[in-house]
């Protein structure tokens, strides 16, 4: 199994990959590829938590590539029953061409990939979300060009979209800086990854300090899918909440990501999410685009 090109995280890719994932996908978005190179090839997609934009965008992307797709609900697969992933892996193997799982322990996605003999995509764990991060970068670049050195400030919960952030701005060179209350930071072995790296990785607690001069501010939701029990200490991300005076700090033409769902008058602001300078719709059609490239570099 040791050939099949998995894509469960950006910190287990090389950059080379990353950027002619990247670049197949662009080459989508701008008409230099076309086709249907993914003609006769099926994917399955397990979804243990819900979604809009993930779900839509490898139904369509796969579709639009020629392929064919099947989705299982958590509900209504013996998986919601207990069936082992492990299992699961082996008999999808024999069916379909790759695998896409939105869970919520990571272990179940990389058991799910060892196990597998078809390429296995993170479609969201509680880890990560490399998928999305996939669609962000291709944003900023398209909406501020080369990558290397780009100032982004991630303000909010350090979540599983977060790490993927810190994965990214490694392996594409940005100065990432982290904005979080004082309960949350990174970890011993994710700090020693970022510095065996090169990475410019910082965490803060000051939000308008992180935004000082940045090319983009990022958020996230501050109640993550499962973590639902959290909800009742919100109060330590007001103090990080995107809204117009936070990105007053940042460049004049700075941008604001978001990768949705958003919560108006939680993480961020109206009139930042929907003002001038948030990108978060070209954001949302960039997962067509990214997933078309993941798609094809694990499958053609
Ligand atoms: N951003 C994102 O992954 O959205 P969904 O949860 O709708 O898939
Ligand atoms: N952090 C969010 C991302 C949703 C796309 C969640 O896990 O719910």
């Amino acid at each position: 199994m040791g050939d099949v090109r998995h894509f469960l995280d950006l910190d287990r890719l090389e950059a080379d990959t990353l950027r002619d994932i990247l670049e197949i996908g662009a080459s989508y978005k701008a008409g230099r590829l076309n086709g249907r190179p993914l003609e006769g090839k099926t994917l399955a997609m397990i979804f243990e938590k819900p979604s809009t934009r993930t779900r839509v965008s490898f139904e369509v992307g796969m579709r639009q590539l020629g392929g064919e797709i099947v989705v299982l609900e958590h509900h209504d697969t013996q998986l919601g029953r207990g069936e082992t992933i492990g299992d699961t892996a082996r008999v999808l193997s024999r069916y379909v061409d790759a695998i896409l799982l939105r869970t919520d322990m990571h272990e179940k996605l990389t058991e799910l990939a060892s196990l597998s003999g078809v390429p296995v995509i993170n479609g969201l764990t509680d880890r990560s979300h490399p998928c999305q991060l996939m669609a962000d970068v291709m944003t900023l670049e398209e909406q501020r060009g080369s990558l290397d050195g780009q100032a982004v400030a991630w303000c909010g919960d350090l979540s599983n979209v977060a790490m993927s952030w810190v994965h990214a701005a490694v392996r594409f060179g940005l100065d990432l800086r982290l904005a979080c209350p004082p309960d949350q930071s990174l970890s011993n072995a994710e700090t020693a990854w970022i510095d065996e790296n090169g990475g410019r990785v910082r965490v803060t607690h000051d939000a308008a300090e992180a935004a000082e001069g940045a090319d983009c501010i990022v958020t996230d939701t501050w109640v993550s899918m499962g973590h639902e029990a959290e909800a009742a200490r919100l109060d330590r991300f007001t103090p990080f909440r995107v809204d117009e005076a936070l990105m007053a700090r940042a460049k004049p033409d700075a941008i604001f990501m978001h990768c949705l769902p958003a919560h108006r008058g939680q993480e961020v602001t109206a009139g930042v999410i929907d003002g001038p300078r948030s990108v978060v719709w070209d954001e949302a059609e960039n997962r067509l685009h990214a997933q078309k490239g993941i798609l094809t570099w694990c499958l053609a």
